[in-house]
């Protein structure tokens, strides 16, 4: 389970996060929903140790995670799959997943094998270079990548974006499978409709706050949601 609270990240004067509290429990695919600048990157880059918070506590499973480098918490059970995907164009697909794998192992055959049953793609591009795919399949090798660690909790940030829709709908597929799989997962998107069919419950986010949580069905409901993102 992961735990956010009272977590607080500024750039400077900005203060992109001001106090949230969320939760992700064990198996559930937990959802952040905002515009623009809602601050909804830097909450994830924070919980993954890519930004230092202010202050407030993050812990995976109890165990306070909000001061570790990111390595550290990759190898404490998190993994982020990053806004822009960030694969490294020059190496192949293989290569890219490969690159996971911790210090001086090679990537286990078996993780290898469930990332291209996820997405079969994949597995036919593997001796591509990352940079000449799609950017479908770019998100398709991050979230891979991140998968190679074996995360306990997978946190993805706006999987959907500049994508196709018949591309956001196999990149989805696919989170669905994993949570079915059991995989907590949490997932900052700004297409609400998407997000709100296959999550077990959300956050809207607003100038670094949590302005409204629920579940999907109560969330749809809700007119300030409604209105801001479903219209
Ligand atoms: N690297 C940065 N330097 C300065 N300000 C930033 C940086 N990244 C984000 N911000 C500011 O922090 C706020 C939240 O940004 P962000 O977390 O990226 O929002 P979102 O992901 O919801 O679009 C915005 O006001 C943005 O301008
Ligand atoms: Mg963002």
């Amino acid at each position: 389970m992961l735990t956010v609270s009272k977590l607080s990240a500024s750039y400077g004067a900005i203060q992109a996060v001001r106090g949230i509290d969320l939760q992700v429990k064990a198996g559930s695919l937990c959802v952040v929903l905002g515009s623009n600048g809602a601050g909804k990157s830097t909450t994830l880059r924070s919980i993954a140790g890519l930004h230092r918070p202010v202050s407030g506590s993050i812990s995976l499973d109890g165990a306070e995670i909000s001061r570790l480098p990111l390595h550290k918490v990759v190898r404490s059970g998190l993994a982020l799959v990053p806004e822009g995907r960030m694969v490294v164009a020059p190496l192949t697909v293989e290569e890219n997943l490969g690159l996971s794998a911790f210090a001086g192992r090679n990537a286990d055959p078996e993780l290898l094998d469930k990332v291209y049953t996820l997405f079969p793609r994949l597995a036919e591009r593997r001796l591509q270079k990352a940079g000449l795919l799609s950017g479908g399949e770019q998100q398709m090798l991050a979230i891979g990548r991140a998968l190679m660690t074996r995360p306990q909790m997978l946190v993805l940030d706006e999987p959907s974006m500049g994508l196709a829709p018949s591309i956001v709908d196999l990149v989805f597929q696919a989170i669905v499978a994993l949570h079915r799989e059991g995989q907590s997962i949490l997932l900052v998107e700004q297409n609400a409709a998407i997000a709100l069919s296959v999550c077990d419950y959300g956050y809207v986010m607003r100038r670094g706050q949590i302005v409204v949580e629920g579940t999907p069905d109560a969330l749809k409901q809700n007119p300030e949601v409604l209105e801001a993102y479903l219209s």
